[in-house]
């Protein structure tokens, strides 16, 4: 399948030259922007497709495969889950990776297990109040404006907060680490500028840890270097790991989901007044937005030889998750591409599948509920700004970095 120039990104690959069967790019712009064609066409002409582009990979773009290899934990191993490889030069600043995420069992189940309970039901209810008080501050900034930037002034500015709260650190620094975690996850491509997120985030938790150990507060942090496992306390390297997962993890994919959301009412009426009118459906159409918009792509490394779907994959191979791909398969979802905002049958893996299911789900749910409904109940009309741009980050992590609308 060879792509028309339309299909190309304006200045990163030359037009009408790229077979996305065999050469495709998670970094193209004109793919980023809307990736949902190129993977309406590769699911017909070439479900497992292959590129040597960024490292080399796969990518099954149907939801049965994605979930097959989300399941098959034996022969696609989670220790490398970057969609764009980590570019390290000497040591890894983070000697245990980041579990539970980068972890297979055993280390995977009881990493988990020790930060599950930071985001039950109970928490997250706690949150929630705090949660609404923030986008109530947030949008009262802005709204006698009669404009904003719905994804820099708003959506950006919740997530990061509320994992301050969790890992107990000042909320004053939101924007330096909404800074790191935009160097380490969006500018995963740009070798120097992701060092030099990770190292802040490293030099950070370092000194969190040393501070917590001395003087325990009530967070994580403090928590997990008095937790013991198997009777021995967790390693430094695990909490670090740990600590840092959890900033990494809930900043960018909230924050690119609650843009999303915004992003498509702003551009559909008639969704958007139908859900002012019927706020019964808010529950369902959260559901339908993150299927439809869902930010986050997985790697996996085949451990060892083996056919999938037909391919030969090799050990070492980098296999990605297309969630996204994955909630647009039709032969799953009726209408694949269309938001239906009260669709009832919904089983997406927008927070993935199998033991890596996202641990911060009711989290995400809860701060993306919110967000949209005092949005609303503010907001209730709004559209894109004449003239304005909508810019999206993608790779690892897909969503709009600026949604200029007026009201
Ligand atoms: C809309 C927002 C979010 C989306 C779409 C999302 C998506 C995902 C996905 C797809 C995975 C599976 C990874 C894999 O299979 O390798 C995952 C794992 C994870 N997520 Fe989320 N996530 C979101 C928000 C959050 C939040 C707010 C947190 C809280 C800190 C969080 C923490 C985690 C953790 C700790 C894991 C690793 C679980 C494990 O490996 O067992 N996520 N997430």
């Amino acid at each position: 399948m060879t792509m028309t120039p339309e299909h190309t990104a304006a200045g990163t690959i030359e037009a009408g030259t790229i077979d996305w069967t065999t050469d495709y790019d998670v970094l193209d712009a004109e793919f980023v922007a809307n990736p949902y064609p190129f993977f309406d066409d590769l699911r017909q002409q070439c479900p497992v497709p292959h590129s040597n582009r960024w490292g080399g990979s796969w990518m099954p773009t149907t939801y049965a495969d994605v979930s097959a290899v989300a399941h098959d934990i034996g022969h696609f191993s989670s220790q490398e889950v970057g969609v764009i490889p980590t570019q390290v030069d000497g040591d890894d600043p983070f000697p245990a990776g980041l579990p539970p995420i980068s972890s297979d069992p055993p280390e995977h189940t009881w990493a988990r297990r020790l930060l599950l309970p930071w985001f039950s039901h109970h928490r997250v209810e706690y949150y929630e109040t705090v949660t609404r008080d923030l986008c109530r501050r947030l949008i009262q900034g802005f709204v006698e404006d009669g404009r904003a930037d719905a994804a820099v002034d708003y959506a950006q500015q919740i997530p990061v907060r509320i994992i301050a709260q969790i890992l107990g650190v000042p909320l004053g620094m939101a924007d330096d680490f909404t800074g790191w975690v935009r160097d380490v996850l969006e500018f995963a491509h740009e070798k120097e500028r992701q060092a030099r997120g990770r190292d802040h985030i490293v030099a950070f938790f370092v000194n969190a840890l040393e501070e917590r150990r001395l003087d325990p507060k009530d967070d994580l942090i403090s928590e997990l270097l008095h937790t013991e496992v198997e009777g021995a306390p967790v390693p430094d390297g695990h909490v670090l790991g740990i600590a840092a997962l959890t900033l990494i993890a809930g900043v960018d994919t909230t924050w690119s989901g609650i843009g999303s959301a915004l992003w498509h009412l702003a551009t559909h009426a008639e969704d958007r007044r139908r859900l002012v009118a019927e706020p019964e459906l808010m529950p369902f159409a959260i559901e339908e937005l993150l299927r439809a918009y869902s930010p986050v792509t997985m790697a996996r490394i085949v451990t060892e030889d083996v056919e999938f779907a037909g391919c030969p994959m090799h050990a070492g191979d980098k296999v990605l998750l297309s969630f996204p791909a994955a909630n647009r398969d039709p032969s799953v979802f009726p209408d694949a591409d269309k938001v239906i905002i009260d669709r009832q049958q919904n089983r997406h893996v927008a927070f993935g599948v199998g033991i890596h299911r996202c641990a911060g789900s009711n989290l995400a749910r809860m701060e993306l509920r919110v967000a949209v409904e005092e949005w609303l109940a503010r907001i209730p009309e709004f559209e894109l700004e004449e003239g304005g741009e909508v810019t999206w980050a993608g790779g690892q992590v897909r969503g709009p970095r600026s949604i200029p609308v007026v009201f």
